[in-house]
């Protein structure tokens, strides 16, 4: 599998690390950086990574920063990027099968290497459910106008009604 990968200051250790370990495992990376401690901006790494994914010449992306927050928001900034935030494995395993994650983010100060290990080798090797939760991905990205008088209908009657998953998908 092709995987694009990028870090801030605060991951980039555990990054050159699971660069390693999917070189070892056969697979083709894309390592935007960064490479060393200096400190750096963690958002343009995210949009490096998603964008690699989002169009096509990455199939999966891992992003890793000090907590994984920042810089899967922002990757999750990329159209067509489904970026999870992940400290352990089940996560990423849900993130796949219920999200169909394209682009994993860890947190360096936050999960040690075997957890971290543990999360990649789950978000490479499940696949994604489909069904109903395919319905519900497209959702996440038809944020248009209807949505958001939708959304607006719901802020002014004080509560979301009109959400119903088909049944047939049930
Ligand atoms: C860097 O100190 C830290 O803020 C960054 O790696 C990340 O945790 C942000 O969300």
């Amino acid at each position: 599998m092709k995987i694009a990968l990028g870090a801030d200051h605060a991951g980039y250790a555990d990054k050159d690390r699971i660069v390693q370990m999917l070189r070892d495992a056969g697979h083709e990376v894309l390592d935007y950086g960064t490479h060393d401690a200096t400190p750096v901006d963690y958002p343009q790494y995210g949009y490096a990574v998603g964008e690699a994914v989002a169009s096509g010449q990455a199939e999966r992306g891992i992003v890793v920063c000090g907590s994984s927050l920042g810089i899967a928001m922002a990757a999750n900034k990329v159209p067509g990027v489904r970026c999870a935030p992940v400290t352990e494995p089940l996560s990423a395993e849900l993130a796949r099968r219920h999200n169909d994650a394209n682009v994993l983010a860890l947190s360096e100060r936050l999960s040690g290497w075997e957890m971290l290990e543990r999360c990649v080798n789950v978000f490479l090797k499940t696949g994604f459910d489909g069904g109903r939760h395919a319905h519900r991905i497209e959702q996440l990205f038809e944020f248009g106008d209807d949505q958001r008088s939708r959304t607006l209908k719901a802020l002014e009657t004080g509560a979301v009604t009109d959400a119903q998953t088909p049944k047939d998908l049930l």
